[in-house]
């Protein structure tokens, strides 16, 4: 049995990858400074898997707590969610984003060095690609992210491609997500953002729950077959288990930093989104049509062609299965966790 070290495990994609990994038999040792999440979404992983798992509330920037954490747990590999994420936010606040992202990553890296840990899962995103271009976004893509957030995603990637560089013992995946939706499909745990959310899926279920009046879908004006945006959603359980995937796969990578897409290869528009809930759920869904959002692009989606070659995985969930599962989630929890 391997003991993995999960950082951000209390938020929305740790969580639930939590629970894969318990349910896999690995030993799970959960760290989160509990910024944006409550340690009761791990007492609900522990409640559905019926297996225990070690949880430190701290912060992956203090070296003392993670001397401790390599210390007390033989840690064979980490996988790190932890960091902040919301694209606006990072244009407001881009020193919060590089200290909480890159310096967290470095802090943690060092601290994996000293214990002599060189196996890690790192938590990148689509938003490191070039919006202009093909929208079938491969691992080959131009890279040119348009927000502090992407860039610290991108410059954490460029850390980790140096570091397995310059030492050949490393080995080190970079998962690149596309947009994570939905629940796991007991409505125990899921997505729980704070005041009202940006993205697009918990934004209807709040809508269809009754804490919001009305959808508004950023411009219907986009070069796309409906007009609305084209993104690549992706079914949480389906990246949870991509993190698994990429753990048994991980000794059989090259040594170095490997990127690898996490989607479904498929894109979805606004409007079917909304009407693929509206199938899947018996739930109306109120909208209208606002302006563009800034900072959107069109359309892009996943060549997920890579994580099947290499990790021998794919997603399996459906679209209406995303929004049945969301639904369920957000129907039994209309506050959250109640953080
Ligand atoms: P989340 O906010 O739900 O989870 C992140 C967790 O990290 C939270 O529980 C938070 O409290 C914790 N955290 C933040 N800073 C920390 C720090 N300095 N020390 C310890 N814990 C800290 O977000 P999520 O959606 O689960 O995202 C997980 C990772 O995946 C993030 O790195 C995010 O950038 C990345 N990602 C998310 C998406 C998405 O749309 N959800 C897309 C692409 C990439
Ligand atoms: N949208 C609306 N109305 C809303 C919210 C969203 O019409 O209230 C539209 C957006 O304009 C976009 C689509 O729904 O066309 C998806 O928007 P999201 O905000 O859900 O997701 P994004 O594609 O903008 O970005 C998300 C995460 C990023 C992550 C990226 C990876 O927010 O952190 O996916 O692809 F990096």
């Amino acid at each position: 049995m391997q003991k993995i070290l999960v950082t951000g495990s209390a938020g929305y994609i740790g969580s639930h990858t939590c629970l894969v990994l318990l349910q896999a038999g690995y030993q799970v040792v959960g760290l989160d400074n509990l910024t944006n999440s409550v340690a009761q979404s791990l007492q609900r992983v522990q409640q559905i898997s019926a297996k225990t798992m070690d949880f430190v509330v701290g912060d992956v920037r203090d070296a003392r707590c993670l001397e401790r954490v390599f210390a007390d747990h033989k840690i064979d590999a980490v996988i790190h969610f932890a960091g902040l994420k919301a694209v606006g936010e990072s244009m407001q606040q881009p020193l919060r984003y590089y200290d909480n992202n890159v310096h967290g990553t470095l802090k943690l890296l060092e601290a994996m060095r000293v214990a002599r840990v060189k196996r890690l899962i790192f938590s990148s995103s689509a938003t490191v690609y070039a919006a202009s271009g093909r929208p079938r976004f491969i691992e080959s893509s131009p890279l040119l992210p348009s927000s502090p957030y992407g860039w610290s995603k991108l410059n954490v990637e460029q850390i980790l491609l140096d570091l397995s560089a310059s030492d050949s013992a490393w080995k080190i995946t970079m998962l690149r997500y596309f947009n994570p939706v939905g629940a796991h499909e007991s409505g125990l745990i899921g997505e729980d953002p704070n005041g009202v959310p940006n993205n697009l899926m918990p934004y209807i279920t709040q809508v269809a729950v009754g804490k919001l009046k009305q959808l508004a879908i950023y411009g219907d004006d986009y070069a796309t077959p409906d007009g609305t945006c084209i993104r690549d959603y992706i079914h949480v359980m389906d990246l949870a288990e991509g993190h698994l995937a990429a753990l048994k796969a991980i000794e059989s990578l090259q040594p170095g930093a490997t990127a690898i897409n996490l989607g479904s290869g498929r894109g979805n528009s606004v409007l079917e989104v909304v009407a693929a809930f509206e199938a899947a759920t018996g739930q109306r869904i109120a909208y209208k049509i606002a302006p563009r959002r800034a900072g959107d692009i069109s359309d892009y989606f996943a060549d997920a062609s890579l994580a099947l070659e290499l990790l021998n995985w794919r997603t399996n969930r459906s679209l209406l299965e995303v929004c049945q599962d969301a639904w369920r989630w957000q129907h039994q929890n209309p506050q959250g966790f109640g953080k």
